[in-house]
């Protein structure tokens, strides 16, 4: 005798690509989100982010840039091994490579970073101490779509702080970061529930409560 079972609806999935610390990965796994990790990979074999994603017993892959004769091999095998776990979403949560144009077209529109500025201020390394050195008044993080120029791309969503007098790179990227854990796992959650809309350069969010949902801006309002 057969048995109808009941159709399930399968869990979306998300890759996240690091290559140290993992403190924003590990916002992603500690976030209640509508979708499963399915692996963390790294570059790095030394990351420490490994370590973490393993006490969350998430599946955890190496591929050492070290190991490819050139930039285009390794993303062909990164490429590779992220279609494996067929991902609705990759995010790059520290990841130290530039990844080239063919990979950032393969993955348009589900290929997302999180960086510590204000973008387009900042772009690159040293975000904390480009802003300390410009003396801005306020700085923050962002939450963007990936394109093939660095650090750049539709912008998600973004939180803003204040950058106070005696602020010196630790402090400001201590506040900074506990921005980016609040707004990488809100914007990943809008992905996931389909409420995030490319719209050419622009995205769309759709049905958000308040504009607080795109822009926090915790310290302005002190
Ligand atoms: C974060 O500041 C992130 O914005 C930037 O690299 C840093 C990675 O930190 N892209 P972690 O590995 O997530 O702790």
């Amino acid at each position: 005798m057969s048995r109808v079972l009941p159709t399930t609806t399968k869990m979306k999935s998300l890759v996240i690509l690091i290559s140290g610390r993992g403190s924003n990965m590990q916002a992603l796994l500690e976030a209640r989100l509508p979708a499963k990790v399915a692996a963390v990979i790294s570059n790095n074999p030394e990351a420490t982010g490994l370590e973490i994603a393993k006490m969350y017993d998430v599946e955890t892959v190496v591929i050492d840039h070290r190991a490819y004769p050139d930039r285009k091999a390794f993303d062909v095998a990164l490429a590779k091994k992220i279609d494996f776990y067929r991902p609705s979403l990759v995010a790059l949560a520290g990841f130290m490579r530039v990844l080239g144009d063919g990979f950032v077209n393969q993955y348009k529109g589900r290929l997302i970073n999180i960086h510590p500025s204000l973008l387009p201020a900042f772009p690159g390394l040293e975000a904390h101490e480009q802003a300390l050195e410009e003396g801005v008044r306020i700085h923050g993080c962002t939450v963007h779509f990936v394109t093939s120029r660095m650090d750049h791309g539709p912008i998600i969503i973004q939180a803003a702080v204040r950058v106070l007098p005696d602020d010196t790179n630790e402090t400001l990227s201590a506040r900074v970061l506990q921005q980016e854990h609040r707004i990488y796992p809100e914007a990943v959650r809008l992905f996931m529930k389909g409420r995030i809309k490319l719209s050419g350069s622009h995205v769309e969010v759709s049905n958000v409560a308040s504009e607080n949902s795109v822009l926090y801006s915790p310290e302005l309002h002190k």
